[in-house]
């Protein structure tokens, strides 16, 4: 079954063999098969398929790769946002108010809440997602977080350091024991990363290297959260240790933006957090100019960042972080995928899956230009066109 897509106002490859970032294609069409993008050309040479949809001049991009959110979780922290915007800090103190609530769903609601979030992500055009375990802290309950969130997506993170649950307050090497030992063993086989929070009040560089090294061992890939609400040495730690992902990346030395660009690490900025808690965004121009790859994903959680759309973020990135439109778009499709080494998503040219997003617009720019507008039409995942 092949479909041919023509009259397209713009098209984004994102091939990496193109000139210019986005690989953009203008007058072009593409065919699907099965599954697959089988076809990418100028439409004047377009081969024959079964169906032809019209694009009618829309604009037409890969859809994009969410590589950072926390969507296992129970409960509501609208109060602490409200605190936030008459001057309370961001402390990353609530989520024991979430684990609390985790730990008290069925595993229907958890799902139900999943399924409600990657839906809503859906609509706005992202079609890959990742999803952290993180609101458990206990054995049972972060195995049954990726469990429940394996059901959506094969791109499952087991966050088991998140920070300290209170019943190990006064035992914190306790806690990174059990994480290394029997959390680890019941998430694994339910996950395919693991991460860990380094940040002054959650895991230090020493604690965080013993998980990951852990995970390693266990057969999970690392990536880590550093650098959100301080200079710390969490950026220096993934270079250290070759990790494919540094997420945040808020507060970063000279030495850190160097560390990043040697190593490849890619820095995944998330705009919607300095958004929901009134930080200062992520200098993404200084690390763009530096060399360093750049990943922008939502981050979306309860408590320092509760928004499920990337075209927001892009609409961030660009007027908050001065990304231009096209470095934006690129972030958070090629980017995203760069980040979860995934070779078939994040790109429309011939093998990749046939996951595409149709804007009720002319081009990639009016991401950014129209904010908060619904531009999104069509979501196609694996070629099947999906509302
Ligand atoms: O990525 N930084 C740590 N974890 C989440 C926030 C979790 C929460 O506040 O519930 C984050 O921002
Ligand atoms: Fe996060």
């Amino acid at each position: 079954m092949s479909t041919l897509i023509t009259n397209i106002g713009e098209l984004v490859t994102n091939d990496p063999d193109a000139s210019d970032l986005l690989g953009i294609r203008t007058d072009a069409a593409v065919v699907v098969e099965d599954d697959r993008v089988a076809w990418v050309g100028d439409a004047s040479a377009a081969p024959a398929a079964d169906t032809v949809v019209d694009a009618a001049g829309r604009a037409v991009l890969p859809g994009f790769v969410d590589s950072h959110s926390h969507l296992a979780f129970a409960g509501d922290r609208s109060a602490e946002f409200r605190a936030r915007m008459t001057g309370e800090p961001y402390t990353a103190g609530g989520i024991r108010t979430t684990v609390a609530a985790t730990r008290a769903a069925s595993d229907d609601d958890l799902r139900a809440g999943i399924g409600r979030l990657v839906g809503e992500m859906r609509a706005q055009g992202t079609t890959t997602v990742e999803i952290k375990s993180g609101y458990g802290l206990n054995v049972e309950d972060e195995a049954r977080s990726l469990r429940l969130a394996r059901e959506a997506t094969s791109e499952t993170t087991f966050l088991g350091a998140h920070v300290v649950p209170p019943e190990f307050a006064d035992d914190p090497a306790g806690y990174v024991g059990l994480v290394t030992g029997p959390m680890l063993e019941a998430a694994a086989p339910y996950a395919r990363w693991i991460d860990a929070f380094c940040e002054r009040g959650a895991f230090d560089a020493d604690q965080a290297r013993e998980v990951l090294t852990a995970g390693a061992a266990a057969g999970l890939r690392g990536r880590l959260h550093a650098n959100q609400l301080g200079k710390g040495p969490g950026v220096q730690l993934a270079a250290e240790l070759g990790l494919i992902a540094v997420d945040h990346c808020t507060y970063l030395s000279d030495e850190d933006v160097d560390a990043l660009r040697d190593s490849g690490t890619i820095a995944t900025l998330l705009p919607g957090v300095e958004f929901s808690t009134r930080q200062p965004y992520p200098d993404a121009r200084r690390l763009i100019d530096a060399g360093v790859r750049v990943a922008i994903a939502s981050d979306c959680n309860p408590g320092s960042c509760f928004t499920s759309s990337m075209p927001f973020c892009v609409a961030l990135a660009v007027r908050e972080m001065r990304m231009t439109p096209a470095e934006a778009v690129h972030a958070a499709t090629a980017g995203g995928a760069a980040a979860l080494d995934r070779a078939d998503v994040g790109r429309i040219v011939p093998g990749s899956r046939a996951d595409l997003v149709l804007l009720r617009a002319p081009s990639h720019v009016h991401l950014a230009y129209r904010p908060g507008v619904p531009l999104v039409e069509e979501v196609w995942v694996s070629a099947e066109p999906r509302d």
